[in-house]
């Protein structure tokens, strides 16, 4: 598209960008995505964790996370829940994400999306129609937030507030970073990073 054509519909550019964030992605795309994912990863993780001299340049936490293979699982979902990609993307606001490895995304006892009371309350079809959808879309945003902490740095044993509002900490036992209180092992950390840092861990504070 010429520049010229941005300009001269700028009211159109807008209601387009403003239609592709009010209808989140379909349940059945994230599922999708999700069983993609759970094919076996052949590349080495950590390699393309940002390296040194990308950190200068104004790397924010969206970039990484995007890019960081060992957490694509995770990161697809980001995508889906407004709010926090908006929060990833912006340079002002600094937060520090607990990104759950592939791994123990598979390892999960229930998909992101549900949730054992829907279950019970719906039965079978909890997450079918568009109530269903909303509940799947609720759901995946609360497995979200409670994964980033809204601020960076995070000082060891200082007890923050996730986006959820899960209570959670850090310290350090023979020499590993563990999440409290759930003694989640933080893998590596990606701190080259201008608006935070991505720690990968090995559990889910689900
Ligand atoms: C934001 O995060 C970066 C990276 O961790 C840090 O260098 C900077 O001091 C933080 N800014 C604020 C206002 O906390």
């Amino acid at each position: 598209m010429k520049p010229a054509s941005l300009i001269a519909y700028p009211a159109a550019t807008a209601c387009l960008i403003l239609a592709a964030s009010a209808a989140p992605r379909p349940l059945s795309d994230i599922i999708k995505a999700f069983d993609i994912h759970q094919l076996p990863l052949l590349t080495n993780p950590l390699v393309d964790m940002p390296s040194d001299e990308s950190v200068s340049t104004g790397v924010i936490i969206s970039d990484v996370i995007g890019k960081t293979q060992a957490i694509a699982i995770f990161s697809g979902l980001t995508r889906d829940i407004d709010p926090v990609s908006g929060r990833l993307d912006d340079a002002s606001q600094n937060a520090t994400v607990l990104a759950p490895d592939n791994g123990a995304m598979k390892n999960l006892k229930r998909k992101p999306w549900e949730d054992a009371e829907d279950y019970e309350t719906f039965g079978a079809e909890a997450y079918k129609g568009q109530d269903g959808e909303d509940r799947a879309h609720k759901n995946l945003r609360r497995f979200v937030e409670r994964h980033i902490v809204p601020e960076s740095p995070w000082a060891e044993g200082k007890k923050v507030k996730t986006l959820h509002g899960n209570e959670i900490w850090w310290e350090t036992k023979e020499g590993k970073k563990k999440i409290q209180p759930a003694d989640i092992e933080v893998t590596s950390v990606a701190d080259k990073v201008s608006n935070g840092q991505v720690w990968v861990i090995g559990g889910s504070l689900a």
